[in-house]
């Protein structure tokens, strides 16, 4: 039952907000590409009656028809919107870990040293192995490639601003069924490359985990970064992890430690970035062990034996602070995701909308003024044959008379002869 419970099986999770939002959405474009559909078809059968082609001008049927491509692509893109989470932090502050301890699974190298060496995006499939894809090529990599692949001890490494995806079985872990997609970087201090970092890997970006290192105070270099990005976007989502806590927990005045991260957090996100207010920033901050996180979590899950060493004492109270530190940020990344990518659709959606509209009501206006005019016609034709109508009356009433007439004539002309 642990299993199932530590899997979200059993919880509605706060991540349901996006994935329920994304099904409504794409019920409501399905419905809106049918009915541009249809108006398609509509103008196209219109236009192609020579006598009605007014009711539909050239320009409208193309906005019309434009409509139908841009149904096509904005479901497209809907299909693969997702919540994204990116991380950064100095070299060996544990990044690869907290991810790995995020997916239960050891799937992102991590080690001492300079480990991994450009960027690495978890995203779930629907496949039943995990593959990688690179961006030279589209044919699938080997899992086990992720090492020589990413890692800075490897001869063939890519570039540190290339991308890596890894493809994992959504089956397997619930974030990224639930549509979560997290991004691994290289250290902030190895690269002199931020500006294209932030362009290529954070504009789309719902939320951002810098992932500190306790045993220091934040640094100038990891400051840095994030004012960067906080005047790139307006104002982005960010958590700050103090990792390393089971390690720091153990040095002696501790309580002051605490605190000191939290004041000098605390006036970074809400003062110098200004992304937050002070006593929102207090709830951006956890005091974590990601490698007790990730050992504990491999142990429940798979029933192996935690290494010993690895629990430090205390680490209840870390394990508690990791979990809550994954509560606030499913509650915070769906809303974002939900606010940015979908305000988006709904304006479009609420514009074809409109516009459509406009269009038939033109065409609807234009169709009554065809038919008042196409009645006058009738009418004025009318009125012509009831004139002919009454004249032809006139003229066979005439031609009845003269022949009565001439009847008459020839009968009277007839007794007479008789008479004589
Ligand atoms: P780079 O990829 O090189 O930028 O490093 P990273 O930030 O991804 O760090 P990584 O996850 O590889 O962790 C570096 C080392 O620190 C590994 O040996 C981890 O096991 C260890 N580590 C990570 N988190 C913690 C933690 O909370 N406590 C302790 N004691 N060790 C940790
Ligand atoms: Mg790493």
């Amino acid at each position: 039952s642990n299993r199932k419970l530590g899997n979200g099986h059993n919880q509605e999770s706060a991540l349901q907000l996006f994935v329920n939002a994304k099904k409504k959405i794409n019920d409501i474009f399905r419905n809106i590409g049918q009915y541009v559909l249809e108006a398609d078809k509509f103008v196209q059968d219109v236009t192609s009656v020579p006598e009605c082609s007014v009711i539909v001008g050239p320009e409208n049927s193309e906005v019309v028809h434009g409509f139908c491509e841009k149904i096509d692509g904005i479901t497209e893109v809907l299909a693969r919107d997702h919540m994204k989470v990116v991380f950064f932090g100095r070299t060996s502050n544990g990044k690869s870990t907290v991810i790995n301890a995020m997916l239960r699974d050891k799937i992102l190298p991590s080690g001492i040293g300079h480990t991994t060496h450009c960027f690495i995006q978890v995203e779930g499939s629907d496949s039943k192995d995990g593959f990688l894809l690179t961006e030279d090529t589209d044919k699938p990599k080997s899992i086990t490639d992720i090492k020589q692949l990413a890692s800075a001890l490897s001869d063939v490494k890519l570039q540190e601003n290339s991308l890596i995806r890894i493809l994992w079985p959504k089956e397997k872990c619930r974030l990224l069924r639930e549509d979560v997609v997290l991004v691994d970087s290289p250290g902030i201090d190895v690269s002199p490359d931020l500006d294209l970092w932030i362009d290529k890997f954070c504009v789309d970006a719902d939320v951002f985990v810098l992932v500190a290192n306790a045993e220091s105070t934040l640094m100038q270099t990891e400051k840095n970064f994030f004012h960067k990005v906080s005047e790139k976007l307006s104002k982005p989502n960010i958590f700050i992890l103090q990792n390393r806590w089971d390690v720091s927990e153990m040095e002696e005045d501790i309580d002051q430690v605490k605190q000191q991260h939290i004041d000098r957090n605390s006036d970074f996100l809400a003062e110098e970035l200004k992304v937050t207010d002070k006593k929102g920033a207090k709830d951006r901050l956890f005091f974590v062990s990601a490698r007790e996180a990730l050992a504990s979590r491999l142990n429940n899950d798979n029933v192996f034996a935690t290494p010993e060493r690895v629990l430090l004492p205390g680490f209840q109270a870390r394990l508690f602070e990791f979990a809550n530190f994954e509560k606030e940020f499913e509650v915070c990344i769906s809303q974002s995701a939900v606010k940015t990518k979908f305000e988006q659709h709904t304006n479009r959606a609420h514009y074809i909308n409109s516009e459509l509209r406009t269009v038939m009501e033109e065409a609807y206006t234009k169709s009554l003024s065809l038919q008042d005019e196409q009645m006058q016609l009738r009418k004025e034709k009318s009125d012509r044959l009831s004139h002919l109508d009454r004249q032809l009356d006139l003229l066979t009433g005439e031609v009845k008379n003269k022949i009565k007439a001439m009847v008459e004539d020839v009968e009277r002309k007839v007794s007479c002869a008789l008479n004589d």
